[in-house]
């Protein structure tokens, strides 16, 4: 990682430790959206037969099915509205140890259920998991955007989507018949997800609490100070630190931020408003219709071996994160997110073509399959440019100490309710408009990409208070000594709101 000019901070062990621990909290998210397969429709069908001694009746089997995969995000929902309940009161470090209890809970639910013959075991360990996952991407983010230097603190952000998008591959992979994804192993498969929360367990006590909550919600300096000089490898920390106090004094001038005054205060209306529509665009750009039913809609467009290629869907998401972290410093926010909606845009109507060539004219375009394929990759492909990891992280970046809790609840809420509609809704839209249904998110895409425009202001390399002062300036609240800095103003362009 480059560093910024005025900054001498590096990536240190105890920073990477910190991190690296956090992140198997985003490995859950991405484990448990993944994992959910086919063999546990087997296991819905033989307890029921065993129960009432006649075969499920196909629509409750679809109707247990959907509310199996759903609850995942309604558990999410809750969970990420939850979070402001626990940072402040217990620290960051602490509710994310804390949290764990969820899995242990989740993971006996789940991993038993088999064995008690109960699919209600099963549901009710997917909401449970699914509480802890909404925890997780608020608790995650947020701690490392707030232990992280100023210079890499954008790429740091994006471990955090590379956590979610390693499990979710972990998850395809373990999920192949020959592996666990069968009719014996599956509550393994399920189960598996208590292993990172054991490491997680045990390392978390060796990692530091935020700085920023120390000195900020508890007053703590000289501990703060301390744990600065860790993480930055150097007793000169005098920059970060004075940083802290700016943003601690102007947070006591604010009263305390709850999920009301977000969107009653000018200050904070703003911000608030680019937060939601940056989850929404992350949400309805389609991705989670890809994830959660890829091997189908590969099926659809004729592809021979389509787990295979639902793996290669896994692949090409990792990899392309990484591309992200690498340049996300470097490009900035702004660019890599319009560039992703852009594409992903581009690549739904190539998709779209393909599909709909592949249903009416089957003979001679049996090739377009291969086009399909390639047209899923390139949407994954830029989904995780900017799309992908962006919106997680980008929310602590727009708030500062005082709001931020609210802000990522609120921005959670919103994004798993996304996340829920497109899980619940895109299969009949399907069934409606057959293979033109990624036409919806291409317009949809097309709309966020205009909103990402002309509203959404660049954070790259800007410390937490200068960004807060830049909304506080457009919000007619003048200048003063947090002024925001010609760049921030240069980036939101000519828009007279913002
Ligand atoms: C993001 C989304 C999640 C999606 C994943 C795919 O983390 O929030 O819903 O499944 O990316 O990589």
């Amino acid at each position: 990682f480059t560093k910024k000019k005025s900054s001498k901070y590096c990536v240190t062990p105890q920073l990477m430790m910190a991190v690296g621990t956090a992140v198997m909290g985003s490995l859950q998210f991405g484990y448990n959206t993944g994992v959910i397969n086919a063999p546990q429709n087997r296991f819905y069908n033989e307890t029921w037969s065993s129960r009432f001694s006649e075969p499920i009746p196909p629509g409750t089997l679809t109707a247990l099915w959907s509310l199996s995969v759903a609850i995942f995000s309604v558990g999410g929902m809750i969970g990420s509205f939850s979070i402001s309940l626990f940072v402040n009161r217990f620290g960051r470090k602490n509710s994310m140890l804390m949290a764990n209890v969820l899995v242990f809970i989740a993971a006996t639910f789940m991993g038993l259920s088999q064995l008690a013959g109960s699919f209600e075991m099963l549901i009710i360990g997917r909401f449970i998991i699914g509480v802890y996952s909404g925890l997780s991407t608020g608790f995650v983010p947020m701690y490392i955007e707030e232990i992280s230097p100023t210079s890499i603190r954008g790429a740091l952000g994006t471990l955090h989507q590379l956590g979610v998008v390693v499990g979710i591959l972990m998850a395809q992979i373990f999920g192949i018949e020959a592996i666990m994804g069968n009719a014996t192993l599956w509550p393994l498969l399920l189960g598996f997800t208590i292993l990172p929360a054991i490491l997680q367990c045990a390392l978390l006590p060796l990692c530091p609490e935020s700085p920023r909550y120390l000195l900020m919600n508890c007053n703590e300096e000289i501990k703060a100070c301390n744990v600065l000089k860790k993480l930055r490898g150097t007793d000169n920390v005098g920059e970060d630190l004075q940083e802290m106090r700016n943003e601690n004094q102007q947070m006591m001038r604010e009263k305390k931020v709850t999920i009301i005054e977000l969107f009653r205060s000018t200050i904070y209306r703003q911000p608030i408003f680019v937060a939601i529509m940056l989850q929404l665009s992350q949400q309805l750009s389609g991705i989670n219709a890809v994830f959660y039913y890829s091997t189908r809609i590969f099926e659809r467009a004729g592809v021979a071996q389509p787990v295979y290629a639902t793996i290669g869907t896994g692949v090409v998401n990792t990899a392309f994160t990484v591309v992200s972290l690498f340049v996300v410093e470097r490009v900035g926010r702004k660019p890599l997110h319009l560039t992703g909606l852009m594409g992903m845009a581009i690549s739904a109507v190539l998709l779209t073509v393909a599909m709909s060539l592949l249903v009416s004219i089957c003979m001679g375009f049996s090739w377009m399959s291969y086009i399909s394929i390639a047209a899923i990759f390139s949407f994954v492909a830029f989904f995780e440019i900017g799309p992908g990891p962006i919106p997680w992280f980008i929310v602590a970046e727009l708030f500062s100490q005082g709001p931020r809790p609210a802000a990522i609840a609120v921005a959670g809420f919103c994004n798993w309710s996304a996340n829920f509609l497109v899980g619940m809704c895109f299969q009949y839209v399907e069934q409606l408009c057959g293979p033109y249904v990624f036409i919806i998110f291409t317009v949809l895409l097309l709309g966020f990409f205009t909103f990402t425009y002309f509203k959404v202001p660049e954070t790259k390399g800007r410390t937490f208070d200068e960004i807060a002062a830049g909304f506080r300036m457009s919000a007619g609240h003048g200048a003063d000594k947090y002024s925001a800095p010609e760049e921030f103003n240069t980036l939101r362009g000519d828009d007279p709101d913002l």
